[in-house]
């Protein structure tokens, strides 16, 4: 039997999900289910309490994102979407891998800095051991491949480094794995400020486009959308807000630079904004309808993920009983832990 190849990728229910996050990784995501591929996609509850959050709104998150992820393409019969909490093994991996990542690679990370800045010594033990626990989502399903954004690079190559070191302390137990980093919503920015990138956590309403917004919202967030003061339309990346409105309607279209450019020849700011709004609201359409079904059908979601968590649970557990034996945790009463 030739082996498949097995993906795995995580996304925090925090914030909105906007058009950056499903032209960079969602929209991807759903591609990447083929035939000789086998995907696993985990919303990461575990890590967003990495920082303070209220108990009633991560579960109504952790819904909404699977949702979205089941409306953007995300099918379940061909890949196992689950709730990280859900599935034990990922806080009982974390615990292990802990125990053989030497604190000083923690230290490196320019993420854990970055957040932990505006918190110092408030900041949380979970939020410094974030990566590791990224490191047991990926190493329980032994993934072959996980496609993140740039921003996670740095989070994979300690992925990697850690598998090396359990490799060699306890034997061959896990698949190193490789990054694959999603490029274009990389390149989608904020309206509001086109030299930066569109995030969830922006305060500004006009700043990103979200998933669930209705039409009218989104063609108003469009309108508004900051440009320049030049008139002509086409791609130059020296006039970011032009670029950015220019990428958005290429991604939605799939149109060509070329075809783009020559239908906007002699026309106005006011109709480029008109026309990427119409682009983004027929693109989310479908998706918002699926949404909609989801929404008003609570007991199909459950079972949805009722169902991949105990899927996702058959290949966890049998891995995390693996990396116990190796590691000589457990009292070996049980059958499959005394074998050698
Ligand atoms: N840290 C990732 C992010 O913020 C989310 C994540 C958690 C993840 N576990 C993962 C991504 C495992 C890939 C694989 O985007």
């Amino acid at each position: 039997m030739v082996s498949k190849v097995r993906v795995l990728s995580g996304i925090q229910p925090t914030g909105n999900l906007h058009i950056g996050n499903y032209l960079g990784a969602v929209r991807q995501w759903a591609a990447m289910q083929e035939d000789n591929t086998e995907c696993y996609y985990c919303v990461v509850d575990l890590h967003a309490i990495t920082v303070p959050q209220d108990p009633k709104e991560l579960r109504a998150k952790t819904r909404e994102v699977a949702a979205i992820l089941l409306a953007a393409g995300i099918d379940p019969k061909r890949s196992v979407l689950f709730v990280q909490s859900d599935v034990t093994a990922h806080a009982e991996l974390a615990w292990i891998l802990n125990c053989v990542t030497p604190f000083g690679w923690l230290t490196r990370m320019t993420q854990f800095k970055d957040k932990s800045a505006r918190q110092q010594e408030g900041a949380s033990a979970g939020l410094f051991d974030y990566p590791v626990l990224m490191a047991a989502d990926i190493l329980l399903y032994q993934a072959h491949k996980v496609p993140v954004g740039e921003d996670q690079k740095q989070h994979l190559e300690l992925t990697r480094d850690i598998t090396m070191r359990f490799n060699r302390l306890f034997g061959e137990t896990f698949t190193v794995p490789e990054p694959r980093i999603l490029e274009i919503g990389a390149r989608i920015m904020g309206l509001d400020d086109p030299t930066k990138k569109m995030s969830k956590s922006e305060a500004n309403a006009n700043h990103a486009v979200n998933l669930l917004d209705p039409p009218d919202v989104i063609r108003r967030k469009f309108q508004r959308a900051t440009t320049d003061s030049l008139t002509d339309i086409r791609f130059d990346e020296n006039r970011p807000g032009v670029f950015n409105l220019l990428t958005i309607c290429q991604s939605f279209t799939g149109e060509t630079q070329e075809a783009i450019v020559t239908r906007f020849a002699g026309k106005g700011y006011g109709d480029l904004k008109r026309a990427v709004a119409e682009a983004v609201v027929e693109g989310l359409r479908p998706l918002q309808e699926r949404y909609a079904v989801y929404s008003k059908d609570p007991a199909q979601l459950d079972a949805v993920l009722r169902d991949g968590a105990a899927r996702a649970r058959v290949v966890a557990d049998k891995t995390l009983a693996d990396a116990k034996r190796r590691v000589g945790l457990g009292a070996g009463a049980d059958q499959e832990s005394r074998v050698q």
